[in-house]
Parts: C-alpha cells; structure tokens; sequence
C-alpha cells in the first residue's frame, strides 16, 4: 500500500493534482501569519522604490507551503518566475545559462537549495551580490575570465536543511523565514477550501478529523482529503460526512494523532532504550532510512510536539512517548517513569 503520510524529500517533480489545489493569492494561504505580514510589508516596499525585492530564504520541513509562498511572492511582485531545484544544476555552467537569461526583476526559485555543490553555490553567492558573474571561457593558458553584468533579480531559496547552507550563501539572503507546522484549525479550513475546488462539500467536523491526523501539514491534509473523498465517492454521498471520515481514515490506517508506521516505529525503539538516549546514526540504521530523512522528515513534528526530545547524546522517548505507546516504562532504577 502507498505510505500515505510519507512525504517526498524532493517535491520539484509534483503530481498535477497538487498543483490544482495550490493557493495563488494571499488570501487563500492560510497560516503562517507572522511570514506573510513580513513578506507584505517587504513586497509593498519594493513595489513602491520600484526595485526587485531582496532575497528570500524559507526553510522546514516538507509539505508546508514553501514552494507555494514562492508563486505567491512572483504573483504579487508581478514578476516572471523560473521554478528550478539544485540537483537539476550540476555544473557552473548550468547556473549560468539560467542567471544569464533572466531579465530585471524576475524571480529565480531554488528549490532544495542546500543541494548545490560548492562551485555552484559560489558563482550564486557572488551574483547575488554584485548581479554579476565571472565566466572562464576556454582551457589551459589560453583561458579567459569574461564578467557578465546580470540584471536584479531575486533569488528564492527552499530547504529543508538551513544548517547545511554555507555562511556566505546563507548571509546573501535578505530575509530568512521557517515554517510551522499548521494547528488544526488551519488545516481545517485549507481541507474545507480545498474540498470547494474539489467541488465537494465537507462537513466540519469530517474536516477537523482529518486536519488532527495530518502531523501540522497541509500537504498530508490534502492527500487524506483526496482518499477521504474517493470512500465518499464510491459509498455515492454527495458530501464528505464525519462518520465516512473516520472510517475512511481507519481503513487507511492513519491513527488519530496522524502517525503512520514510520512514526510508531521510531517512536517504539526510543522507548525501548528505556529512558538512554539513542544516536541518530544508530536510529537510521535500525528504521532502514537514511539519517536526512530521520532528522529533515520524521523527527520535526514528533519533536515541535514533545513525542521526542533531543539531548547532547541523542534522541530520547519522553512520558508522551510512552503514552501514546500505551506502555508502563520501568527505567533502570525499576522506577515507574
Ligand atoms: N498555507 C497554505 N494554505 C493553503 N494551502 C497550502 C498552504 N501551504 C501549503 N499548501 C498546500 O500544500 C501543498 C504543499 O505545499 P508546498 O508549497 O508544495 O510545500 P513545500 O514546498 O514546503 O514542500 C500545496 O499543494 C499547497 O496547495
Ligand atoms: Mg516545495
């Protein structure tokens, strides 16, 4: 079975479906409150000086609506918007070509940003800067550095690893905004907006089900909708009802906080350490998954809601821990913790 609540490391290549549901207004990005009044008065200042706005740098986890607050951004500023990701840029050369093609004002999107290779990322830095680049052309004593003039354009950045980014990259970016995971109220009300594109209504509650299962994340919220939705369909009610919600989300073996089998997994082997933390080298090993996605997918949502906490020596389960486990924890002390 598809691992619902799984969410791709690297979205560049994202389904059609996706893209229909995609706010491009402000008024239809919900939450985030405090990013989108900064980005309003930013936006607003530029568009009054008539100049490209400064660079913008979001980062946290997958699925929460950065790619989308790009658009946003371009839609606002009126600009054109070249949408790329960094493993796509493999060679100077590659950057070059693109920054050399924009004109004044548009607006360069990067998406997993922390992925570039060090050439790369210092022929970015530099044009970020200056709007200018040092071009080698030829090889060997014959070898000329030619300096191309760039237009002002802004760069968008994307990651969801701002601790991989070099200083200087990092010090380029003008304004630098991480992302929350959504309350269930926020997600409720991009379930229900979603539903109307989607033009089927959902009762209210059916929409809170699934926004409390959806571990803060509007792309998760979207994909249970969908499901949700085809049991709707299939069971012919013209609305998506809190009952079929629920059964629905049973069937596919969402548990009420939203934890798939990956969470529970991990959760269950912290606990097992019985109260020690554990490495997260020695997690990765033992989940069978590369130590990015622990740290950069599964851990930011356990950890933002105390199911796990990080100590200098690793990762420990906590009370909440055991709890949502169901199980007594009896530490080395023979303690009841
Ligand atoms: N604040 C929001 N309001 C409404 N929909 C959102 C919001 N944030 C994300 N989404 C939806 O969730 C999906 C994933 O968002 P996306 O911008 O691709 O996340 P990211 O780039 O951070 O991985 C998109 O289809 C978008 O429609
Ligand atoms: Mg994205």
């Amino acid at each position: 079975m598809e691992r619902l609540v799984e969410i791709e490391k690297f979205d560049s290549q994202e389904s059609d479906s996706e893209l229909s549901l995609r706010p491009d207004a402000w008024s239809e990005y919900i939450g985030q409150e405090q990013i989108k009044k900064n980005l309003g008065v930013f936006i607003e200042a530029s568009k009054k000086r008539d100049e490209a706005l400064d660079h913008v740098l979001f980062y946290g986890p997958p699925g929460l609506g950065k790619t989308t607050l790009a658009l946003i951004i371009a839609n606002e500023m009126n600009a054109n918007i070249k949408v790329t990701a960094a493993p796509m840029i493999e060679k100077s050369g590659d950057l070059a070509a693109i920054l050399t093609n924009l004109e004044e004002g548009d607006i360069l999107f990067i998406d997993e940003i922390h992925r570039l290779s060090p050439a790369v990322e210092e022929i970015l830095y530099s044009s970020m800067e200056d709007f200018r680049i040092d071009i080698i052309i030829g090889s060997g004593p014959a070898a000329q550095t030619v300096k191309i003039d760039l237009p002002r354009f802004t760069l968008i950045g994307a990651t969801t690893r701002a601790g991989m980014l070099s200083n200087p990259l990092r010090d380029r970016f003008g304004m630098s905004f991480r992302m929350n995971f959504y309350s269930s109220d926020e997600l409720s009300q991009i379930i229900s907006q979603a539903s109307n594109k989607l033009d089927k209504e959902i009762i209210k509650d059916a929409a809170f089900e699934i926004a409390k299962r959806s571990r803060g994340t509007p792309r998760i919220a979207l994909r249970l909708l969908r499901r949700v939705r085809d049991f709707a369909d299939v069971a012919n009610e013209l609305d998506i009802k809190h009952s079929r919600t629920k059964f629905a989300l049973d069937e596919l073996g969402i548990n009420s906080l939203g934890f798939d089998e990956m969470d529970i997994k991990l959760l269950k082997l912290l606990a097992s350490a019985k109260g020690r933390a554990m490495g997260l080298s020695t997690i990765a090993a033992s989940l069978s998954e590369d130590e990015g996605t622990v740290e950069d997918v599964l851990e930011p949502y356990l950890l933002a809601n105390g199911y796990l906490e990080r100590t200098a020596k690793g990762r420990r389960a906590t009370r909440s821990t055991y709890d949502v486990l169901n199980i007594d924890f009896i530490n080395e002390n023979g303690t009841l913790f």
